[in-house]
């Protein structure tokens, strides 16, 4: 399932964010790739061990963390720190996967990736090409969202950006590990929290109906969740 989680940065705060980083020192972006990926890979990224990378890091995992749409939908165990890249005239990235395994050397920790996440820091008008395509059961689903708004998808699906023919593409991307591996499994369980979300605005935390419903909902999360 792929799901847009719009204005997890303000438009405003996104664009700033594009400003403080695209004057840092970019590198190749070969640096994170798995070896299936180098060859079909051509774009640039700021360096993990950057100050700029740092600070935007800390800026886009606090509004992930605070994003309700973001926490329901990912159910997030383990994320990995945000990286960012940029794809000017002629660059792009190939049909791949994304690695099952990562590992962040900084902290030493290892995640599985089971949801991938690109954050959009540039307004879809200021760039042609640069399409995020996913292969989906239901064909292949091209995403360009306005600056600010993300796209959470399967880790497990073939995917690619189309070469940039006008303007620069500046976005954040990141894997996570969910504590809901099965995407079936939290498919259901974002429905369902979707539902009793509204229902309980209607009528109330305290009605019967949405404390049962909620209970159901974290009897659920403790069945299916590795915490
Ligand atoms: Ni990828």
């Amino acid at each position: 399932m792929l799901i847009a989680i719009p204005d997890v940065l303000t438009r405003d705060a996104a664009l700033a964010l594009r400003e403080r980083i695209a004057g840092a020192e970019w590198v190749d972006g070969n640096v994170t790739s798995g070896s299936g990926a180098a060859t079909a890979k051509r774009n640039r990224q700021l360096p993990e061990e950057s100050p700029a990378t740092q600070a935007a890091q800390a800026e886009v995992s606090a509004a992930l963390m605070g994003n309700a749409a973001f926490l329901s939908a990912a159910l997030p165990h383990s994320v990995f720190p945000p990286l960012f890249n940029r794809y000017g005239g002629g660059e792009e990235f190939g049909l791949h996967v994304d690695n099952a395994i990562r590992f962040h050397s900084g902290s030493g920790a290892r995640i599985r990736t089971d949801l991938s996440c690109t954050l959009f820091l540039t307004d879809p008008e200021d760039y042609d090409g640069g399409e995020l395509e996913i292969e989906s059961n239901f064909g292949t689903q091209r995403i360009k969202l306005p600056a600010g708004h993300a796209v959470l998808y399967p880790s497990t699906s073939l995917h690619r950006v189309t070469p940039v023919t006008r303007g620069e593409r500046i976005s954040c991307f990141f894997w996570l590990q969910s504590l809901v591996s099965d995407h079936a499994a939290r498919e259901i369980l974002y429905d369902l929290d979707q539902s009793v979300q509204r229902l309980s605005g209607e009528r109330g935390k305290g009605d019967a109906e949405v404390l049962r419903l909620t209970a159901i909902y974290h009897n659920l999360v403790r069945r299916w969740s590795q915490a």
